[in-house]
């Protein structure tokens, strides 16, 4: 039967995602004649495979887990690693991964939002690095009715556990006089230990509760994950991760 061309990659895509040669790699082993497709030795970078092609490097079979990738709705209390010494509820319970999964960055006990989960060590790697600013956006609800000064402190960087952070959009929502709460939205790019929480408490706010609304292109509103639940993510998304990390 003939392979539909929307199946078909760049074998050196196939071989990253397959191995733990990076994509780079990939193609110098190609232009070193090492990689054959169906047992024939690849001449071309562009060459064309499916995920059931066999694909060899130096005589030997490819194969590593498949790269997984889900993304989840962290409710409070679950921590963001994959033991607790506690017995904490951690985050990768939350998933029903056939493969061994981690969190790409972390997010407090008490933080509640967005959160990848993969073992996909290359990306992960990636989208955490400061270099790369992924967009993570937080809901912030903080005690009292916090004032424009303020705000602008929290904008144009503040110091805290003796560095100054770098700038940040921060925009005031609303204040509920109820329950004396205001609802800010506050833009990071770094991810540093409980930044926002420590960001708030240095202009005298103490954060009430934090939830990561975005990340990278993810928005919790146009997702329909429930608190405490997960999906898995399209080929699709996973391939525009990797380009805002600069890989084609
Ligand atoms: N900033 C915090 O203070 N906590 C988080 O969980 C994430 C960002």
């Amino acid at each position: 039967m003939k392979k539909k061309v929307k199946d078909m990659e760049r074998i050196q895509k196939i071989i990253a995602r397959r191995s733990d040669y990076s994509r780079r790699k990939a193609e110098e082993l190609i232009v070193e004649r090492r990689v054959t497709l169906n047992g024939k030795i690849v001449q071309e970078l562009g060459t064309l495979a499916s995920g059931s092609d066999e694909i060899l490097i130096d005589g030997n079979v490819i194969y590593q887990p498949e790269k997984i990738y889900y993304l989840v709705n962290k409710p409070i209390k679950v921590i963001s690693s994959t033991s607790d010494e506690h017995e904490r509820a951690i985050i990768t319970d939350l998933v029903d991964a056939s493969e061994k999964v981690y969190p790409v960055g972390r997010l407090d006990y008490y933080t509640t939002g967005l959160i990848l989960l993969t073992n996909d060590g290359e990306l992960a790697n990636k989208l955490m690095h400061p270099k790369y600013e992924v967009k993570k956006i937080y809901s912030v609800k903080v005690e009292g009715d916090i004032k424009y000064d303020e705000i602008k402190k929290l904008r144009s960087g503040i110091e805290i556990d003796g560095y100054k952070t770098s700038h940040a959009e921060v925009t005031k929502i609303s204040y509920n006089k109820k329950t004396n709460q205001s609802t800010v939205e506050v833009q990071i790019h770094e991810g540093r230990n409980q930044q926002v929480r420590k960001m708030f408490l240095s202009v005298g706010y103490k954060v009430k509760t934090l939830n990561r609304i975005q990340y990278a292109f993810f928005k919790i509103e146009e997702e329909k994950i429930g608190r405490g639940k997960a999906r898995r993510l399209k080929i699709k998304e996973v391939q525009k991760l990797y380009n805002l990390v600069g890989d084609q």
